[in-house]
């Protein structure tokens, strides 16, 4: 079921529409995925036949009850794991049948990924964890932290490389989380659940980011979020059902974060606390 980001395809002579309106590059084509977990005698079909078609530049939201199969989705997306059938191509490349260590040189290449745990190295500074998936590709050292200080910068952190994850607030570790998921230039950012363990304002933050690195720097984002106010910051939500995807649509007016912050009242950051 592949959706184009155009709200109403006119009804038009296919060349024509391919002329009017150029497809985006696809990034992720899922084609008939089913993901089956055995366990014991017991089979769970986490996915039952998804079909799915995300271009460069989208911003997508999967939403979905609990046990609908959106992690399993995104941890194939993310060449953490492998479809029991189905094809999946990512960047043009048919990541379906390669090998584990394949999977894992897609992964440092072309993608980004955001965890709602934030997933950082706790005895590392923000600086060194911004750095660290550069070191697995073999960039240089100069290269790794001028890189790595811009991705700080990108997310409001300049000035605050040298603190250790227990020195930020969870929204500020969160912005490190995703400057380290920026800095390989990744065709694609995978979060699941980000906003999860952060409060509203923090969460519109975090959000605010998304949106300018799709807006500003065209990165395709897939995100999964179980609250429908941060799906609308997205262009499209894509809502799953027993291991299917049941409803796929563009959103018409996407939410603005950055317009919103303006409104919103500034809730002190704890750092100073935490700084000790
Ligand atoms: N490693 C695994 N082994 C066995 N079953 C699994 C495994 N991972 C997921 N499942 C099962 O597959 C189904 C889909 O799980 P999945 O984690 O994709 O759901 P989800 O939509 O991400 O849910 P949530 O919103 O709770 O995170 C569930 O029934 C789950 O129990
Ligand atoms: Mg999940």
């Amino acid at each position: 079921m592949s959706t184009s980001l155009i709200l109403e395809p006119p009804q038009a002579p296919q060349a024509m529409l391919t002329a009017e309106l150029p497809e985006a590059r696809p990034v992720i084509q899922l084609e008939h995925i089913h993901k089956t977990y055995t366990m014991g005698d017991v089979e769970v079909h986490a996915l039952r036949g998804v079909t799915c078609t995300i271009g460069e530049g989208e911003f997508v939201a999967i939403m979905g009850a609990s046990g609908s199969g959106k992690s399993t989705t995104m941890n194939i997306i993310g060449c953490l794991d492998r479809p029991t059938k189905g094809t999946y191509i990512l960047d043009g490349e048919d990541v379906s049948e390669m090998s584990k260590d394949e999977r894992a040189d897609i992964r440092c290449q072309k993608i980004g990924f955001v965890f709602q745990g934030f997933n950082l190295l706790s005895r590392t500074s923000a600086l060194e964890n911004v750095e660290l998936p550069m070191l697995y590709l073999g960039v240089d050292a100069a290269q790794r932290h001028q890189r790595a200080m811009e991705a700080l910068a990108a997310v409001g952190l300049a000035g605050r490389e040298q603190n250790h994850p227990n020195q930020l607030s969870g929204g500020q570790q969160q912005r490190v989380a995703v400057a380290r998921s920026l800095v390989n230039h990744p065709a694609l950012i995978l979060a699941d659940e980000p906003t999860g363990n952060l409060d509203s304002r923090t969460s519109v933050e975090v959000m605010e980011i998304f949106q300018r690195l799709n807006r500003e720097m065209g990165i395709t984002l897939v995100l999964v979020t179980h609250e429908p106010d941060i799906a609308e910051y997205a262009k499209r939500v894509i809502v799953f059902k027993d291991g299917k995807i049941k409803s796929d649509r563009s959103i018409e007016k996407q939410r603005n974060a950055a317009e919103e912050l303006k409104n919103m009242p500034i809730i002190e950051d704890d750092d100073e606390e935490e700084d000790e």
